[in-house]
């Protein structure tokens, strides 16, 4: 793919590029946006680094994308920006969102189709670098029969599995959805197929016996989160990370207590998981 208005740097071959030449809290012209959007299609997850985003900048960018998605239970501690999720971990911490491989959100009928991530305090020694996987690639280097299999299959996803210990504020400004998707995602915009089952939310497929459905839920966790289906990305401050929920798993590592790291992430709406013709 021939780029005009970015450098596209690959930093892994099978996922993750960084991007150069980039003010993403400026204007985009229309073909810079567009080459971005490309950038993000042909490598799943897309950084920037050196940049200086406001609320209003990181939200405008990715406005770009599409309508801005309100978290169902995360706090919305920004007042006047609820769309904004703060990403923050400090010597208090005993967990931090992300530590288990997922896709955003993907409770939701229409999961999220992609996270902006803007980090602006990273550890002084180095850790809280975050794992991003290629689940197409993932569906791709599967058996045959496997493959076959999986055709015509759904699973559940629950935000009680990811969110559980939210559970005891079932209130107004929290709720707690379910959803039942494709095991195989077809991409509305690529075409291609991709796995979409994740340890962080999916939880039973319906179709199954509870041992079979334990059994190949692993098989297929384990299968995306093969090394070789990966990429590291190590965080500096002012770093901007981009993913395509719709073909790409993450996974935060908390490896850096009792220091801080902190930022916000805007989240961008996306469409009905769907197999077949897109
Ligand atoms: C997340 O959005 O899942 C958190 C990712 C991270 O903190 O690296």
């Amino acid at each position: 793919m021939g780029y005009q208005t970015i450098e596209v740097r690959k930093i892994s071959p099978v996922i993750g590029a960084e991007i150069h030449g980039v003010d993403l809290g400026g204007e985009l012209g229309n073909q810079q946006f567009q080459e971005i959007h490309d950038a993000l299609m042909d490598n799943l997850v897309i950084f920037f680094r050196d940049q200086k985003l406001s609320v209003e900048q990181h939200k405008a960018f990715g406005q770009r994308f599409g309508r801005l998605h309100l978290h169902p239970n995360a706090p919305r501690p920004i007042e006047g920006h609820p769309e904004i999720l703060v990403i923050k971990a400090d010597e208090n911490s005993k967990h931090v969102a992300g530590e288990e491989w997922h896709t955003d959100v993907s409770c939701d009928e229409e999961p999220p189709m992609g996270s902006i991530l803007y980090l602006t305090e990273v550890p002084p020694d180095g850790g809280g670098d975050t794992m991003f996987a290629n689940t197409y690639r993932a569906y791709e280097t599967l058996s045959e029969p496997v493959k076959k299999m999986l055709v015509g299959l759904t699973a559940i996803h629950d935000s009680l599995k990811a969110h559980s210990h939210q559970q005891n504020k079932k209130d107004g400004a929290h709720h707690f959805p379910k959803a039942e998707h494709p095991i195989l995602r077809t991409h509305p915009v690529t075409g291609k197929i991709g796995l979409y089952v994740n340890r962080g939310f999916t939880t039973r497929i319906p179709q199954l016996k509870k041992a079979e459905s334990d059994a190949v839920l692993e098989m297929l966790w384990r299968h995306i989160e093969t090394p070789e289906l990966q990429c590291r990305f190590k965080w500096r401050p002012n770093s901007v990370a981009f993913w395509d929920n719709r073909c790409a798993q993450h996974h935060a590592l908390f490896d850096y207590h009792p220091h801080r790291r902190y930022g916000h992430r805007v989240t961008v709406c996306g469409d009905k998981p769907f197999y077949g013709a897109a």
